[in-house]
């Protein structure tokens, strides 16, 4: 399987996160790329005035991994951004995000149906997402864990 694995991160918590994945899944013999989405303008929840300057062209994959931090109980907007206008016919879409706060429903779990909703509207499989949330957690024994139940559910 050929897998794209796009991420977004400003301090580095959701790349970590995704070279974690990426390290399983390479383990696991699937052919990886990892792109880091860099951004010109200004960025910050529901800011829609800024340029993605490396969107990846990711026609090539069948699987596409996305990642993002939570912003404002919900995604950042530079993967909905990403996605808009995407051809996902074919392909299978799994959201993945980071958080500070310790529950899932301060942001992530609306972070990955924007995301979902974002790549199931453009034609992809969406499949269960994945949050890790870093207060009081040992935030990375669980991407660790997460990392391989997404590896496990890219299986079926
Ligand atoms: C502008 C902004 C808004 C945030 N809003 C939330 C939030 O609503 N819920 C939450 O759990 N964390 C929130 N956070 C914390 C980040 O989601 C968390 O630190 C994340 O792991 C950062 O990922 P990154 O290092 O990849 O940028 C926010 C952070 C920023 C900068």
């Amino acid at each position: 399987m050929k897998i794209a694995i796009v991420v977004y991160s400003q301090t580095g918590s959701t790349r970590k996160f995704a070279e974690i994945i990426e390290k399983k899944l390479k383990s696991k013999k699937h052919a990886t790329d990892l792109f880091d989405l860099k951004v010109t303008g200004d960025v910050h929840p529901g800011a829609k005035n800024f340029k993605i300057s490396n969107s990846p062209d990711i026609s090539s994959y069948d699987t596409v991994l996305i990642g993002t931090p939570v912003w404002a109980f919900s995604s950042a907007p530079v993967i909905p951004a990403f996605l808009k206008n995407k051809d996902l016919k074919g392909k299978k879409v799994l959201p993945f995000v980071t958080m500070g706060f310790p529950f899932k429903v301060l942001g992530g779990t609306r972070a990955i149906s924007v995301m979902s909703k974002a790549a199931a509207d453009n034609g992809a499989e969406v499949l269960p997402g994945s949050i890790v949330t870093k207060l009081f957690h040992n935030y990375k024994a669980m991407m660790v864990s997460e990392g391989e139940k997404i590896c496990d559910r890219l299986k079926k």
